[in-house]
């Protein structure tokens, strides 16, 4: 599925460092270090009228992932809150919005890779747009598995959550070739990780399952549907799964802030149902759940 324009995004308001622009005046520097070599980190937000989903463990994740990548002059949780209240009062946007926040290692004095050419201070981005789910829920999605492996911690940690996005950016390339919704991921031995951005359950016996977060990301979607799981007393589990084991599961599903829980409806071209009873039982809990877990600003 291609993401269209949506026109409610023409004049919106863009936080850059300090301060609000206009969309087409929203600018980082060539020499901001995103430019030079994808060295950010970031996150995705949901915006409800009752707040933003999870915000504290985004911030949280956002600024652990700041630190393993040894960024100086981290912004606290207040200053990055103040920065998406302004955005979001600027653009008069409380519901269907999606936010992407980066942090950047900021603006170096010369090109090169060395963090010692930071000598600016982080650079904050809060992109606020109109975007509701990006996919049909009740349709799903069909993905293919890709021949791209998802980083494991001895190449690069899928526990940072940074910019440099060419892993998953190859899988989605090799989907969008073969006219799929998304690339499935395989770690280096050959367990399933996760979609190219959004992690994976199944459904067999009426039990749920999910790969260890080995090389994917430990996403706050994942999380909090382990945690619907174990309230309604499902029972959940964390294994090494094949992708045989997912062929042959009786329900799959997506997770992600941008898509929320997603039904996958073919992996490599079967079929698999998406009408299964606890599949759906799960993804009513976490529509009713959702907004519990909005955070005000
Ligand atoms: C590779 C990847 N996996 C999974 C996710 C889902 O994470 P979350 O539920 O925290 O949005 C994302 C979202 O950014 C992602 O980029």
């Amino acid at each position: 599925m291609l993401q269209e324009f949506d026109s409610r995004n023409k004049n919106i308001q863009v936080f850059v460092k300090d301060r609000l622009y206009p969309r087409t005046e929203a600018k980082v520097s060539v020499f901001d270090s995103s430019v030079q070599g994808g060295d950010a980190v970031w996150e995705g937000l949901r915006v409800y009228p009752e707040g933003i989903v999870c915000l504290d463990k985004h911030l949280t994740r956002l600024q652990e992932s700041a630190k393993t990548l040894a960024f100086e002059d981290i912004p606290s949780k207040d200053f990055i809150k103040k920065a998406i209240k302004q955005t979001l009062d600027a653009n008069g946007m409380n519901d269907e919005t999606h936010i992407r926040l980066t942090l950047t290692r900021g603006e170096k004095i010369t090109s090169g890779m060395d963090p010692r050419l930071n000598q600016n201070g982080t650079t904050l981005i809060v992109l606020a747009e109109w975007k509701p789910l990006v996919y049909d829920n009740a349709i799903g999605i069909k993905v293919i598995s890709v021949s791209q492996r998802r980083n494991a911690p001895h190449f690069l940690d899928s526990k940072i959550h940074h910019n440099n996005l060419l892993n998953n950016i190859m899988a989605k390339i090799q989907a969008n070739v073969a006219g799929k919704d998304a690339g499935l991921m395989l770690d280096e031995k050959g367990f399933v990780a996760e979609l190219n951005g959004s992690n994976l359950f199944m459904v067999k016996h009426g039990k749920v399952y999910t790969p260890f977060a080995h090389a994917c990301l430990p996403g706050i979607t994942r999380e909090s549907v382990v945690q619907l799981c174990k309230k309604h007393e499902i029972e959940i589990i964390e294994a090494d799964l094949t992708l045989s084991q997912f062929y042959n599961a009786e329900g799959v599903f997506a997770t992600g802030t941008m898509g929320e829980l997603t039904p996958v409806i073919e992996i490599d071209g079967r079929s698999i149902s998406s009408s299964h009873l606890l599949m759906n039982q799960l993804l009513k809990f976490f529509k009713e759940e959702v907004r519990t877990l909005c955070e005000k600003l």
